[in-house]
């Protein structure tokens, strides 16, 4: 299977002006879109409304997970109903099979990398913030178990790993994903996994397992020769 995937689209009609007709082709290049979160700017259901007409007219199945973008305005769970009512797959901690390849996803939280990682003490709004990343994590987890295919894509907008935020400051690298992701990736072997949210990061990497890690943020696609806005994976 073909699988075109971007993410980070911050989403208003004049940015998508220039990506209008790169997008069109993508029908001709993959089976399937993956939008790996940040498909709006503010959150807004005017700004998902505006999307979805544009996404509509690309005509093959999309696969999509929420970013922190998405939830800015508390509207979330309305724009995963708009977003599924015009038929796009949004893995929320879900999982979902196409043409015989598993794809799981969940948006996925902060608290940093290997070491690095924030850890449940003290204060009790540490607990939280850590327990919102476990929740993620479980939530991965739950999703990719239900899944039966011999090929796993697992999507998610925060970074599993420190490699592909790479070229972004270092000062910012815990608020850019959670290692505790790649604990999932390796302990089912995926075969691929896709993320954007780290715009000036690296668009290659790996977990400690050997999982192929790809960061398909739609700034990092565009400053590529040449500037495409997504990227397609053979599966
Ligand atoms: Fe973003
Ligand atoms: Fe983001």
């Amino acid at each position: 299977m073909r699988i075109a995937a971007t993410a980070d689209l911050h989403f208003t009609p004049q940015s998508y002006d220039s990506l209008r007709e790169p997008m069109s082709h993508v029908r001709d290049e993959a089976d399937l879109l993956v939008i790996a979160g940040d498909l709006t700017n503010y959150g807004k259901p005017e700004e998902m409304r505006s999307l979805l007409n544009a996404l509509v007219g690309l005509r093959l199945p999309i696969v999509a997970v929420l970013g922190n973008h998405d939830y800015e305005s508390c509207q979330e769970r309305q724009l995963i109903r708009m977003m599924t009512d015009d038929g796009i797959r949004v893995l929320d901690g879900s999982g979902y099979e196409h043409d015989g390849v598993g794809f799981a996803g969940t948006k996925g939280f902060i608290g940093g990398f290997g070491r690095g990682v924030l850890t449940s003490f003290g204060e009790r709004e540490i607990k939280a913030f850590v327990q919102a990343s476990l929740d993620e994590t479980l939530r991965l987890e739950r999703a990719v178990s239900m899944l039966r295919t011999p090929k796993i894509v697992v999507v998610t907008h925060y970074a599993p790993i420190a490699e592909t935020v790479l070229g972004e400051p270092q000062e910012i690298w815990p608020f850019l994903g959670s290692s505790r992701l790649a604990e999932v990736l390796d302990r089912h072997q995926v075969s691929l996994a896709l993320h954007g949210h780290a715009h000036h990061g690296k668009l290659e990497g790996s977990t400690t397992g050997g999982v192929p890690v790809r960061n398909v943020a739609l700034s990092l696609l565009m400053a590529q020769q040449p500037a495409r806005p997504y990227r397609v994976f053979d599966l």
